[in-house]
C-alpha cells in the first residue's frame, strides 16, 4: 500500500513525463488524417518520446505472461475500444474514430494518457460520443480530492455516461500507475458514490472511462490484445493521470 503513495519529488518527476507525455499526443493527434497508418503514428510517438528523453511504456508490456506488447502505441478505431496494435496495412479514412493511447517511462516512473479523436469528418452521433467520454473524465476527475472514495469517481462518470444515452465497460477499469504501467488501485469507472477505498494524498492514478454507443460488453480478439466492442458499436477513451491532493487533483498530463 506504501508505495501507491508517492513523495512530491516523484510527483515532480511524474509531472516532467507527463508534459513529454501530453506533448508527443498531441503531435500524434496532429498527424491524423485520412490515409495516415496507424504504423506510421507509432512511429511518430516512438521518435518524439525518445527525442525527448523518454521511452515507451507500453512496448514488451506483458512480456511475463509471454505475451509481450508490440508497440509504443494503442490504435483503436471505430468499434475497438482499447489496446489495438499499430499495423502498417490500417490506413484511416475520414468518418472513423481513433482513439490514441500511450505511456512512457521519463527518470524511472511512467504516466499514462489516451485521447480519441476524429478522422476528417464524422457523424454528429460518434462526435456526441467523444464528446460525452471526454466530458465523464472531467467529471470523474471533479471528485478526486484526499478523504473522496473511489466509488465517487465511477459513479461520477457513470451517471454522466448513462444520462446522455451510452454505457461504460466494466471488464476495463482505470489504475495507479507510477513504479508500474498498472499498478494498485484499480479506478472502476461505474459504482457509487461513498464506497470504495479511501483516496489519500499523493495517490497517483490513471482514470480512463471507455465509453461504448451500444451495450458495455466488451471481447478480446484472437490478437490477445485488441479490445471490441461485444455488440460491433463505435467505443471512444480518454484518459489522464492525476495526483490526488489534499484540495483535489493536478493533472500531470498536460502539455
Ligand atoms: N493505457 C493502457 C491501459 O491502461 C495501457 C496499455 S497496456 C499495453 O490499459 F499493454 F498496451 F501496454
Ligand atoms: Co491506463
Amino acid at each position: 500500500m506504501k508505495e501507491i503513495i508517492k513523495t512530491k519529488q516523484e510527483i515532480k518527476v511524474m509531472r516532467a513525463g507527463g508534459r513529454i507525455l501530453a506533448q508527443v499526443l498531441q503531435e500524434v493527434v496532429a498527424a491524423v488524417r485520412p490515409g495516415v497508418t496507424t504504423h506510421q503514428l507509432n512511429e511518430l510517438a516512438e521518435q518524439a518520446l525518445r527525442s525527448r528523453g523518454a521511452k515507451p511504456s507500453f512496448f514488451g508490456y506483458g512480456a511475463e505472461a509471454g505475451n509481450p506488447y508490440p508497440a509504443t502505441l494503442c490504435t483503436s478505431v471505430g468499434s475497438e475500444v482499447v489496446h489495438a496494435i499499430p499495423s502498417p496495412k490500417l490506413k484511416l479514412k475520414s468518418g472513423q474514430i481513433v482513439g490514441l493511447d500511450i505511456g512512457c517511462w521519463y527518470q524511472g516512473l511512467c504516466t499514462d494518457m489516451a485521447v480519441t479523436v476524429p478522422v476528417g469528418q464524422v457523424a454528429e452521433a460518434a462526435q456526441k460520443l467523444l464528446q460525452v467520454t471526454a466530458e465523464s473524465l472531467r467529471q470523474g476527475l471533479k471528485q478526486v480530492r484526499a478523504g473522496a472514495r473511489m466509488g465517487d469517481i465511477g459513479a461520477a462518470i457513470q451517471s454522466y455516461v448513462e444520462v446522455s444515452g451510452f454505457s461504460v465497460v466494466r471488464q476495463l477499469v482505470g489504475h495507479g500507475v507510477g513504479h508500474s504501467v498498472h499498478e494498485d488501485p484499480p479506478v472502476p469507472n461505474f459504482g457509487r458514490a461513498g464506497t470504495g477505498l479511501e483516496l489519500k494524498a499523493g495517490m497517483t492514478l490513471a482514470i480512463e472511462p471507455m465509453v461504448n454507443m451500444g451495450l458495455p460488453e466488451v471481447k478480446v480478439l484472437a490478437d490477445s490484445w485488441t479490445v471490441v466492442t461485444a455488440d460491433g458499436s463505435l467505443s471512444a477513451h480518454f484518459e489522464h493521470t492525476v495526483a490526488v491532493t489534499k484540495e483535489g487533483y493536478e493533472i500531470l498530463t498536460l502539455i
